[in-house]
């Protein structure tokens, strides 16, 4: 009897859909799918920058579409979907990873923003979630790989950022009860959830609003990149059928909480 092994081969010529792919954790996810075979569908709000990726996978034959999409909108998201089943039939992978932060003190907190980090971690994440879900009912099985970080396993006292670090809860919850969903049907389609610390991308930069409190976080020791990140994924896509890596959580050696 053959049994499978570890490995990515089965996901050639399948379909991932990597949500934020337009810089960070998603761009680095969607060009390692393509160098896999996948074909690979990329959403975020930043046309030029997906056209630019779109441009450098095609240069190696890859089968990449954009998808331009605000995720504070579930029209929008609910768009992304219509678009990968027309295109491609439908999602087999789904890289969760569209996310922000706000860095401030809830004492002094905005509402707007921390709606934007409600609605897109975890509103929009469970809407993706969702139609995975239905896509992968009728292909057959699937995984999907959700983005959290070490603030969805704590709050993280001291850096002002307990609203995002409430959105990353709540999205660790929705992806733990729709695994328990999914388990108690049988059904062959798995989560994965990713909490990394600190990585290397424009995320710092657009919570902090300053680049340079941006910088200054990295000066304490080498972050994770968003290659790192990616390895993760790697590591969960690659497994065989019946073994499912539900979580795994990425500090760099230099971090101290
Ligand atoms: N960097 C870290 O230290 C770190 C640590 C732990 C977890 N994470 C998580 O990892 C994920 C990726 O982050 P990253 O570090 O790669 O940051 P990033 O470079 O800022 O990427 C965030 C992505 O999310 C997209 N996005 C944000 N708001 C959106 C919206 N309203 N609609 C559609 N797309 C939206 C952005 O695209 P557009 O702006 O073009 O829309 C961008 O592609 C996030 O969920 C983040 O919370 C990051």
């Amino acid at each position: 009897m053959s049994e499978e092994t570890y490995g990515m081969e089965k996901w050639r010529g399948k379909v991932a859909l990597v949500t934020g792919a337009s810089s960070g954790i998603g761009r680095a996810a969607a060009t390692a799918l393509v160098n896999h075979g996948m074909r690979v569908a990329i959403a975020a709000r930043r046309e030029e920058r997906l056209d630019e990726l779109k441009r450098e996978l095609a240069a190696s034959g890859a089968d990449v579409l954009t998808l331009v999409a605000d995720f504070m909108h579930e029209e929008q998201v609910l768009g992304v979907f219509d678009r990968v089943r027309e295109v491609f039939g439908g999602v087999d992978v789904l890289i969760n990873n569209a996310g922000l932060g706000h860095r401030a003190t809830i004492a002094d907190g905005d509402l707007r923003e921390w709606r934007a980090e409600l609605e897109v971690n975890v509103f929009a994440a469970s809407v993706c979630m969702r139609e995975a879900v239905r896509d992968m009912e009728s292909r057959g099985g699937g995984q999907i790989i959700n983005l959290s970080s070490i603030a969805g396993q704590r709050v993280p006292l001291g850096n002002n950022l307990t609203m995002y670090s409430a959105s990353k809860h709540a999205l660790h919850a929705v992806s733990t009860g729709l695994w328990g969903e999914l388990a108690a049907k049988g059904s062959p389609i798995k989560i994965g959830l990713i909490s990394p610390g600190p990585v290397e991308t424009q995320w710092h930069e657009m919570a902090f609003k300053s680049e340079a409190q941006a910088r200054a976080l990295y000066q304490g020791g080498k972050p994770l990149s968003a290659d790192d990140v990616v390895e993760a994924m790697r590591y969960m896509l690659s497994a065989p059928a019946h073994v499912q890596i539900n979580e795994v959580t990425l500090r760099p050696v230099s971090q101290k909480n």
